[in-house]
């Protein structure tokens, strides 16, 4: 165990005494978490083989997962990957800062830890003025994983960082809660079309209409776990953002979701279950439960995002058995929040007809 020291910050203008304190530890090869707009990461020195190998046993990572390296500047691109395609270039211009991560192929420079042997790259620029400022100190790239237990809910706090890895890392700049909620986008650019790898803080809506070609690859929209051999990424085939509780998703038409949840409902309180209820600001009186939770309006997809993985956490903290959750539009945001809600459920999903109502 070793101590891990808060630094609380402030999120617009960073106390530059505090940010070199964190890229000082960054420097020596030690690891620190800090904002970024989509959720907390944690970083350490993207070129040190060390300090980057470190990141995967403080996160209890799979060494097959690589972490995305964070730049401050769109032009340290050039010494990070091999080229830069016209798409990319378009996609830099237009979305960084931002919740957007682009693959290249890598060069040289980049630790084969860093990438988990892989010869490609995932790299972002992160629209926090605290990420971009130790970034800038520390002189190196950042890797960064987000700052949680493999597995668990991504952090959007740093009291969530603490939660799980306090006594695990030197450092959490806490800037307060972050503002998108999910993590970035995924974008494959070393194939083409483009694929989205992972749905993010940037929508799939937005994306296509700057680069014109561009897919989903088929894990973002799953509804069950795919094989192995479908996933260009290496992360999607863990398992993700789950609660300690069962988690099932209940999906359609919002009067067949709310027969359907108020069912299930009763049926695991009949069973003497702890039931919590993941629902919406329109839904919430239509439920009795032990603990119910409301992410937002169904309108405000935005709002949906940045509350999701801080109610995961509070339903583990209430120590539900079961957790039931309302689907919402697979829209904007929606996309991402329902691609975190399916994985965390381990795609216990159950399709509401009126049928059933
Ligand atoms: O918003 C975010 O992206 C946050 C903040 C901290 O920037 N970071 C984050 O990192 O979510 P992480 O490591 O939890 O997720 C990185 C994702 C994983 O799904 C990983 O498999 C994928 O990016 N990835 C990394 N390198 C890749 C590569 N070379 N090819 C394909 N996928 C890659
Ligand atoms: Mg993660």
């Amino acid at each position: 165990m070793k101590r891990t020291v808060v630094l609380e910050i402030n999120s617009q203008k960073p106390e530059i005494e505090k940010i070199r304190i964190a890229a000082d530890l960054i420097k020596k090869g030690g690891l620190v978490a800090f904002p970024t707009e989509t959720v907390y990461g944690l970083g350490a020195d993207a070129l040190n083989p060390k300090a980057t190998l470190a990141l995967f046993t403080a996160k209890k990572r799979p060494l097959d997962n690589p972490p995305i390296v964070h730049v401050s500047d769109a032009d340290d691109v050039h010494k990070l990957a091999k080229t830069i395609p016209s798409a990319a270039k378009k996609l830099m211009k237009r979305f960084w800062p931002g919740p957007l991560t682009l693959i290249f192929h890598r060069s040289e420079i980049v630790p084969s830890v860093t990438v988990a042997g892989l010869d490609t790259i995932a790299v972002r620029m992160p629209k926090h003025n605290v990420a971009l400022a130790l970034i800038r100190e520390s002189g190196c790239p950042i890797a960064a994983p987000s700052a949680n237990l493999a597995g668990k809910p991504s952090p959007t706090s740093a009291k969530h960082v603490l939660e799980d890895l306090d006594g695990r890392i030197d450092a959490v700049l806490d800037a307060g809660s972050t503002s998108i909620g999910v993590e970035s986008t995924v974008v494959d650019l070393t194939i083409y079309p483009p694929q989205v790898l992972r749905p993010g803080g940037t929508p799939f809506e937005v994306l296509k209409k700057v680069v014109g070609r561009l897919e989903l690859n088929p894990v973002v929209t799953a509804e069950k776990a795919l094989s192995i051999e479908r996933m260009r990424s290496p992360g999607l085939k863990h398992r993700h953002y789950a609660p300690n509780a069962q988690m099932l998703i209940v999906e359609g038409e919002v009067s067949a979701v709310v027969s359907k949840v108020r069912e299930l409902v009763a049926s695991y309180l009949a069973k003497n279950c702890r039931v919590g209820v993941l629902c919406t600001n329109e839904t919430i009186d239509r439920y009795r439960a032990d603990v119910v939770k409301s992410l937002g309006s169904r309108r405000d997809l935005t709002g949906i995002a940045r509350n999701l993985f801080r109610l995961l956490r509070e339903f583990d903290l209430e120590g539900v058995d079961v957790i039931v959750a309302e689907g919402v539009p697979v829209e904007g945001l929606g996309l991402a929040v329902m691609n975190r809600l399916r994985k965390a459920s381990g795609y216990s999903i159950i399709k509401a007809t009126s049928e059933t109502t």
